[in-house]
Parts: structure tokens; C-alpha cells; sequence
């Protein structure tokens, strides 16, 4: 089980090299007015990294609808709260709520 967790995050931390959870720190302010104009206006931050994989993509996409985001902002989003999911916020951003 252990094992198990430890392969994925090697993967996630891989696929974090490979640039695909980058943000520019242009697109994490975006990210950040994003959730607070479009999801905190309902209700609080849920902490991604509290939800599994499934269950994390099946709530984005439902508040994405919700939301009325736009395709590029869905996508921003997502990769923006990926950073919290994944424990590697690393461009200098806290993982607590976004203000
Ligand atoms: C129109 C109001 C509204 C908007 C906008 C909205 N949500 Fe939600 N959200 C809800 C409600 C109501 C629930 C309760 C669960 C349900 O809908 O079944 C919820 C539930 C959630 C949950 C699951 C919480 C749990 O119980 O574990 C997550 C995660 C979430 N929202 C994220 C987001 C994100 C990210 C956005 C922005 C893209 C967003 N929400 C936008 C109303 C909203």
C-alpha cells in the first residue's frame, strides 16, 4: 500500500518536471481571482488534496458547470488547484485558501 502511494507520486512528481502543472505567476493570480470571483462566492475553499483523483475530476467538472467557467478557465483552474492536490506549490503560494 505504501509502495503503492509512494509510485504514484513519483509519477505525479515526473509529470510535474515534465512542465505540465507549471503556472506562471501571471496564471496564478488568474487562478486565484478565478476561484475566488467564481467559486468562493458559493461556498468555502475545499482543499483539493482532501479527494481522490476520481472524485476530485468529477467535482470540477460538476463546479465547472456550476461555475459557467469557460473551457480555458476550467483548464486554468484545474491545473491552478492541481498545485494544491499534488503538495507542490512551490512558486512561492501558500496551500491555504486563496485570498
Ligand atoms: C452556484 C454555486 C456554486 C458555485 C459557483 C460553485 N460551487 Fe462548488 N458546490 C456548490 C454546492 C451547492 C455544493 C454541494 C454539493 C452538490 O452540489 O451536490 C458544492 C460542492 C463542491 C465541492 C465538494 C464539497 C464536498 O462536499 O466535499 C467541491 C470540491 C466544490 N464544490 C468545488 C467548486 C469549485 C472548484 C468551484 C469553481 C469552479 C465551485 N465549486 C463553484 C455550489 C457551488
Amino acid at each position: 500500500m505504501r509502495r503503492l502511494w509512494f509510485t504514484s507520486v513519483a509519477a505525479l512528481l515526473a509529470l510535474h518536471a515534465a512542465g505540465e502543472a507549471e503556472l506562471s505567476p501571471t496564471e496564478l493570480q488568474d487562478g486565484r481571482k478565478l476561484y475566488t470571483a467564481k467559486c468562493a462566492k458559493c461556498h468555502k475553499f475545499y482543499d483539493p488534496a482532501k479527494y481522490d483523483d476520481d472524485q476530485w475530476r468529477s467535482w470540477m467538472t460538476k463546479m465547472s458547470k456550476k461555475a459557467k467557467l469557460k473551457p480555458a478557465q476550467a483548464e486554468l483552474l484545474s491545473r491552478y488547484l492541481g498545485i494544491y492536490r499534488t503538495g507542490l506549490g512551490t512558486n512561492g503560494i501558500s496551500t491555504g485558501a486563496p485570498r
